[in-house]
């Protein structure tokens, strides 16, 4: 049986267009840790970061990781920021095999400054911004992954057609 299938990468990069489809294709349901801190905390994303501060976001992202142990049969997209901590890392390849999205940084910042809607790049200079992070973060989710996919180029379905393939093959590490 294919195996839960975890999706990390920086803002921008994909993940919920293309695990939507992913879940579609498989079976699987869909959950993204996003949506699921929203639900707990009654506040959007924007809200939570202005009235309660970052870490009280990386705390209630921690703690919807958290609650996923265990649980079989899905696709999960989780937000950019997610894999900043080590016990994060830890808990996302327990959860499932691990793909991480990736695209050319023009791309990147392009799709990612699109909605306007994210507060790490509310800011004078949301592309220095978005440079600085993402230096800081590519090791992370290279450290994390068991694959990597550049979705520079190709359609969420194409994404979603490869991460699905690759996932196959990696899911011997939840085999015995
Ligand atoms: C964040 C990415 C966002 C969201 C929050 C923080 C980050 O999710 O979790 O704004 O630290 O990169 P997306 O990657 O889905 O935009």
């Amino acid at each position: 049986m294919l195996p839960n299938i975890v999706l990390v990468g920086f803002m921008g990069c994909g993940k919920s267009s293309v695990g939507r489809r992913l879940a579609w294709s498989t079976g699987h349901r869909f959950l993204d840790t996003d949506e699921l801190v929203v639900k707990a905390a009654g506040l959007s994303i924007p809200q939570i970061f202005s009235q309660r501060g970052e870490a009280a976001f990386r705390e209630l992202e921690s703690a919807a990781l958290t609650e996923l142990s265990g649980v079989c049969g899905i696709v999960l997209s989780t937000g950019g920021g997610a894999i900043l901590s080590e016990d994060n890392r830890i808990l996302l390849r327990k959860i499932g095999v691990v793909a991480w999205l990736d695209a050319d940084e023009d791309v990147l910042f392009e799709r990612a400054s699109r909605s306007g809607r994210r507060p790490l790049l509310q800011t004078e200079n949301p592309r220095a911004r978005f440079d600085a992070l993402l230096a800081d973060r590519r090791s992370l989710y290279s450290d994390v992954s068991d694959f990597r996919i550049d979705s520079t180029g190709l359609t969420h379905d194409e994404v979603a057609a490869r991460t699905r393939e690759q996932a196959l093959r990696h899911h011997r590490r939840f085999v015995g």
